[in-house]
């Protein structure tokens, strides 16, 4: 299974994802690492790793789909068959979600439905949660809505801020996330429906 990743910052999952791979319990090929950043600390971990890297800045696009047509067509040659968000701070459009429907994933650090889009630790904090957690998912058109693939939960504890309950969060990501694309590389996860199935059973 070809993936490729795209990051816009320090690349964490990233490294679970290569970390995975290298103990040969992800059995795919990381083709590439693309960056809408130039500076994502996460292309560094892609060069360390060898894999091929590409920064394609947004910044230099005069709209979304002009800088979204650019970039499937740089995903597009690496031939992948699956894509994988790996804190990719960028809002896709609907042509570009569509080309890769039932092929991409993200991960969202929250208990998804609960807080979709940003700031996510903060607002469960302020919400008083006692759990709180992250979600794989694979990628609609609905941001941060398609459906659920695995969700991991930790405790909210008391003093918590938003550091020491995002580092908490980000460990089961870590866990989760190279879980979630080996089942996809082994062929036992796909969505269809609208929902994620997982050896021919819905999630
Ligand atoms: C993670 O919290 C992920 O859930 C979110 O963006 C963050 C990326 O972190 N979508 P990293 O770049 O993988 O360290």
């Amino acid at each position: 299974t070809n993936v490729v990743v795209l990051i816009s910052g320090s690349g964490t999952n990233l490294q679970a994802l290569i970390d995975a791979r290298d103990r040969g319990v992800l059995n795919a090929e990381l083709c590439a690492v693309i960056s809408n950043r130039p500076d994502a600390y996460g292309l560094q971990r892609a060069e360390r790793a060898a894999i091929a890297t590409e920064v394609l800045d947004h910044t230099a696009f005069a709209s979304r789909d002009a800088f979204d047509a650019a970039m499937a067509a740089l995903i597009d040659g690496y031939r992948p068959d699956l894509v994988v968000l790996a804190g990719f701070m960028r809002i896709l459009t609907p042509a570009f979600v569509q080309r890769y429907a039932g092929r991409m994933l993200n991960i969202h650090p929250s208990l998804l439905p609960k807080y979709q889009g940003l700031h996510t630790h903060r607002r469960a904090l302020e919400a008083g949660d006692r759990e709180h957690g992250v979600t794989v998912h694979f990628v609609t058109e609905e941001l941060d809505g398609g459906p659920a693939v695995i969700q991991a939960r930790v405790p909210v504890r008391p003093g918590d801020t938003v550091e020491t309950l995002a580092n908490r969060v980000r460990q089961q990501e870590h866990i989760i996330y190279p879980m979630a694309v080996q089942w996809f590389s082994a062929a036992r996860l796909r969505m269809a429906d609208n929902r994620s199935w997982l050896d021919g059973e819905p999630l």
